[in-house]
């Protein structure tokens, strides 16, 4: 079965042919970076009219690289939330009327979901219920327990920035450039030293939340220290401190709750599990647990398309389509939250 997979959740125009789940017969990623560069982050109303003058040719690329004609497609899976009101409604709006005119299913699908189902889009990868999974991106730090697919319980989640944020907001302020993210992982592999006395944010907080948005402020008073003593901290140091105190409360919360719930296999997923250093880390205390470790191949890491399509495949075969009237959401959670004793 052939599913066309769109996702136009955030600044990404994505379209994927995906065949039962599993094999991706292609996925397409458009993005303008530069416009993004050039504003210093993403502006919805810029976003929104990219994926408005992008989405037709993204999906067709996407079906002429699976060599899968409109008629050799079974059905459309699409992002209806969480994200940008504008962009969410070009996506569902163009996989409606391609559904509609073509006379197939359409399944809507949460991002958060798309990304859960990432790691398992590598040869060989196979869920096992319930697995414990770790979203980290720009948007979102979560924790969850995956029952099965279309069933989730939230474990943790940030309470304010997310994981990738931070490394925006730390980039920005240093002036290196936007999405923060790989920049201060390049930046970091530089690094002579580190930065070792910024905090590790809930680090003992005793239960699987993050918080983020204080390590901007940090770093800002560890310069104006700095230079009060007249001491030079380079940029490399500085990245490096943030990536290890990031990458080290990451780690210690998605063990706690993969051993505290007695799950064997645990997930990585989001744009910054493109980060080697947290892979390392985790794939390595999973290791010592007797855990699995799975992560998103890089590729897959950032937002795409094919996720959705993988995905929506399973929610397909479940559930069945999805209502004709169902809305796009802006903010959509993933399953209820666990209250923690
Ligand atoms: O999942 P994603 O593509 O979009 C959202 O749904 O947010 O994640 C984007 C985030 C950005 O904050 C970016 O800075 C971060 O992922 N990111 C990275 C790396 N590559 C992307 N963070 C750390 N290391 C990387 N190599
Ligand atoms: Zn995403």
């Amino acid at each position: 079965m052939n599913l066309l997979g769109i996702d136009t959740s955030f600044d990404d125009t994505a379209a994927a042919v995906v065949a039962d789940g599993r094999t991706i017969l292609s996925n397409v990623v458009s993005s303008r970076l530069e416009l993004h560069e050039h504003f210093g982050g993403i502006v919805p109303e810029v976003a929104f009219r990219e994926h408005v003058l992008r989405i037709q040719t993204v999906v067709e690329e996407a079906l002429a690289r699976a060599n899968t004609p409109l008629d050799k497609l079974d059905a459309v899976a699409v992002t209806y939330g969480p994200g940008l009101l504008g962009s969410l409604m070009v996506g569902v709006s163009f996989a409606r009327a391609l559904a509609v005119g073509r006379g197939l299913p359409t399944v809507l699908v949460n991002h958060l979901e798309g990304h859960l189902y990432s790691p398992f889009l590598s040869d060989g990868a196979e869920p096992r219920f319930p697995h414990c999974a770790m979203i980290v991106s720009g948007g979102h730090t979560s924790l969850y327990r995956v029952e099965a697919w279309g069933k989730y319980t939230m474990l943790g989640n940030s309470r304010d920035d997310a994981a990738g944020e931070a490394f925006d907001k730390v980039a920005k302020f240093l002036g290196l450039g936007y999405p923060g993210g790989p920049i201060v992982d390049q930046y970091a592999q530089r690094a002579k030293a580190g930065l070792p006395d910024l905090p590790r944010p809930m680090l003992h907080s005793d239960d699987y939340d993050f918080s983020f948005s204080g390590l901007k402020t940090a770093v800002i008073a560890r310069l104006v220290k700095a230079e009060k003593d007249r001491e030079t901290i380079p940029a490399e140091d500085v990245c490096r401190g943030v990536l290890e105190a990031v990458v080290e409360v990451l780690t210690s919360k998605a063990m706690a709750a993969a051993l505290d719930h007695g799950l064997s296999q645990l997930t990585l997923s989001g744009g910054v599990a493109a980060n080697a250093t947290l892979r390392d880390a985790l794939a390595r205390e999973a290791e010592k647990q007797g855990i699995e470790f799975l992560a998103a191949p890089r590729t897959l890491a950032t937002d795409n398309a094919a996720m959705i399509a993988g995905v929506g495949w399973h929610l397909l075969s479940a559930r069945g389509p999805s209502p004709l009237d169902q809305d796009v959401m802006a903010r959509l959670p993933l399953g209820p939250r666990e209250s923690h004793p």
